[in-house]
C-alpha cells in the first residue's frame, strides 16, 4: 500500500450503534472485531486479547483513571497492545481523538506506529477509512489522529491527547515525563498509558512511578506489574511464567525456548530486568536495590545542632557537593552545584564560599572535612574564618581512608542505621555509584571516566557519615556544666 493521502474516502463511517458505552468494553470489542495480528506468533490471524491483556484494558480504561503504568518484561506484547489500543482510540474513542506515542527516541515511537499501520493494512474495512502517511495515521470520519513524537519536552506543546502512550518508560527522562503530564488531562476523559520493562537504575522516572503505584494510594492511577518473585533462581521456570503472562496464558505468544536462548547471551542482571521484570541494579552497583530509599525519613536539622560537614569540590566539569551529617546519622545536602550540561560551565565559587559560611552560622559545626583537590586556597580561607581545628583536609582519593569510610556507610545503609530526607539529587548520585573492588575494600566510582552520572554528593555523604561516627566515638565534647 502506498504511503500518503488517498483520494476522498468513500466508505461510510463504522456503524457503532448498539455498542457498549463503557470505555474498556468498546475497545475490547473493536480489537476483537477488527484487528489482525501484525507479525510474530499468530501473524495474520485475528488479534485476540489474552485474559491478562483484557485485565490491563479494563484496569487502564476504568472510570476515573488518568494514568496507567504497566510493567511487563520484553516480548509480552506491550507495543502490540499499545498499537491496538491506539487504533481503538481513533475509531471508538472520543470525538477528535488524538493519540500521541512518545518514547525515548523516534525509532522506538515508530514501532507502535508501524504496528498500527500494519493492522490497518491487514483489514480492508480499516484500510478504506484511514489515511496512512509516513509519519501519522488520520481517520477523517472521527477527526482522529495517531502521531508518534520525539521525546523532547518541546515536541509535546500544543497537543491535546485523549490517549498518550509512552512506550518503554524506563528510558524516558524526567523532563519528558514532566512534559507528558503537563500536556495531558485537559479533556474530561483522557489516559496516559505507560508500558515498560523495569529500568536499570532507581534514578529513573519509572522507579518513582512504580513506587507510587505500589503504594496504591492514588485512585486515578492504575498500576499492574508482572515480575518474578524476588530472590528466585534465574532459571526457575515457574518464576518465568509468573513474570511472563504471554508464556503462561492460553495460546502463548512467547516461548520458553526463546527465553532460554536469550538467557545464555545476556548478563544475569539484564535477564532479570528485561525478561523477569525484576528491579535489580547491575552487578557492580554499589548498594543493593532499594536500600538507600529504605532509609528515607522525615527529619529536619535543628538550628545550632551539632553536625559534621563534608565537601567534595570540582575544579571544572564535575559537580561540587556540601553534605552534612548529624550525630545520629541523618544525612542531608546543604549545597550541590551541578553542571547543567554546558561545556563552558564553571562552578560558582563565590556561591560555594557563601554556602560554607552560612552553614557554619546555622549549625554547630564540629568539623568540615574537605577534599583539597582544586580548592586548597578556599579551604585555607575557611580554616582561617572558622578555625583550624574545625576545617580539615580529607583526601577522597586516598584509598586507605576512603575504603573503610565507604564500607561504614554501606553497612549503615543496609542495617538502617543511617537516614536521609529522600533528596532526589543525593539519591541519584548514590545510584550512580559503581563499586570498585580494591584490596582495601570497595570504593565507589563513576560508571566511566567523564560520565555525566555524577557521584560527588555520594562521596561527600560517605565522608560526612564517617567523620560523624568518629566524633561520636572519639571526641565526646565537654558538656556544658548543668545545675545540680
Ligand atoms: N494477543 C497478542 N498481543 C500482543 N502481541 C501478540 C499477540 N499475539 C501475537 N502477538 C505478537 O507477539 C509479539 C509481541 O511483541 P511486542 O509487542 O514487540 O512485545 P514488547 O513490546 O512487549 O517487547 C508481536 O510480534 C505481536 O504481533
Ligand atoms: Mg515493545
Amino acid at each position: 500500500m502506498r504511503a500518503g493521502p488517498k483520494g476522498a474516502i468513500k466508505a461510510e463511517p463504522l456503524d457503532l450503534s448498539g455498542w457498549p458505552t463503557s470505555r474498556a468494553q468498546r475497545r475490547e470489542r473493536f480489537i476483537s472485531e477488527f484487528l489482525i495480528t501484525p507479525k510474530g506468533v499468530g501473524a495474520r490471524e485475528p488479534f485476540s486479547l489474552r485474559p491478562f491483556q483484557r485485565e490491563i484494558v479494563r484496569g487502564a480504561f476504568a472510570p476515573g483513571i488518568r494514568t496507567a503504568l504497566v510493567s511487563l518484561p520484553r516480548g509480552n506484547g506491550k507495543s502490540a497492545l499499545a498499537a491496538a489500543l491506539a487504533l481503538a482510540e481513533m475509531f471508538v474513542g472520543p470525538d477528535s481523538a488524538e493519540v500521541l506515542v512518545v518514547a525515548s527516541d523516534m525509532r522506538q515511537a515508530q514501532i507502535v506506529l508501524r504496528m498500527a499501520r500494519r493492522m490497518v493494512e491487514l483489514n480492508p474495512v480499516l484500510r478504506e477509512r484511514v489515511h496512512v502517511y509516513a509519519d501519522r495515521l488520520v481517520l477523517p470520519e472521527n477527526d482522529a489522529i495517531l502521531l508518534p513524537l520525539p521525546a523532547e519536552p518541546g515536541a509535546l506543546h500544543g497537543h491535546d491527547p485523549s490517549l498518550l502512550i509512552v512506550d518503554e518508560l524506563h528510558v524516558v527522562t524526567g523532563e519528558v515525563w514532566e512534559a507528558v503530564t503537563s500536556v495531558s488531562g485537559k479533556r474530561p476523559e483522557s489516559l496516559t498509558l505507560a508500558i515498560s520493562t523495569p529500568a536499570s537504575s532507581p534514578d529513573s522516572v519509572m522507579w518513582s512511578l512504580v513506587k507510587h503505584g505500589r503504594s496504591g494510594q492514588d485512585s486515578a492511577f492504575y498500576f499492574k506489574e508482572y515480575a518474578a518473585p524476588e530472590g528466585c533462581a534465574v532459571d526457575d521456570r515457574k518464576a518465568w511464567r509468573l513474570a511472563n503472562p504471554a508464556l503462561s496464558c492460553r495460546r502463548p505468544f512467547l516461548s520458553e525456548d526463546g527465553l532460554e536462548a536469550v538467557r545464555k547471551t545476556i548478563s544475569e542482571a539484564r535477564f532479570r530486568q528485561l525478561r523477569l521484570g525484576q528491579w535489580v541494579t547491575g552487578v557492580e552497583s554499589w548498594l543493593p536495590w532499594g536500600a538507600w530509599d529504605a532509609c528515607t525519613t522525615r527529619r529536619a536539622v535543628q538550628r545550632r545542632e551539632r553536625v559534621v560537614l563534608a565537601f567534595d569540590g570540582s575544579a571544572s566539569g564535575d559537580s561540587t557537593a556540601l553534605v552534612g551529617c548529624t550525630l545520629d546519622g541523618f544525612i542531608w545536602v546543604e549545597g550541590l552545584w551541578e553542571n547543567p550540561g554546558d561545556q563552558r560551565w564553571r562552578v560558582p565559587r563565590g556561591d560555594v564560599d557563601r554556602a560554607v559560611d552560612m552553614a557554619f552560622e546555622t549549625y554547630d559545626v564540629l568539623e568540615l572535612a574537605a577534599d583539597p583537590w582544586g580548592w586548597r586556597s578556599e579551604i585555607e580561607a575557611w580554616a582561617q574564618r572558622h578555625g583550624e581545628k574545625r576545617v580539615l583536609e580529607w583526601n577522597t582519593a586516598h584509598a586507605a581512608r576512603m575504603a573503610p569510610a565507604t564500607d561504614r556507610l554501606y553497612q549503615a545503609v543496609v542495617t538502617g542505621q543511617v537516614s536521609h530526607d529522600g533528596d532526589r539529587r543525593l539519591a541519584a548520585h548514590v545510584a550512580h555509584c559503581v563499586a570498585k573492588r580494591t584490596p582495601m575494600g570497595d570504593l565507589v566510582s563513576k560508571d566511566k571516566r567523564g560520565s555525566p552520572r555524577k557521584i560527588d554528593a555520594a562521596v561527600a555523604a560517605i565522608v560526612a557519615y564517617d567523620r560523624a561516627q568518629w566524633h561520636i566515638n572519639n571526641k565526646p565534647r565537654k558538656k556544658a556544666k548543668g545545675f545540680k
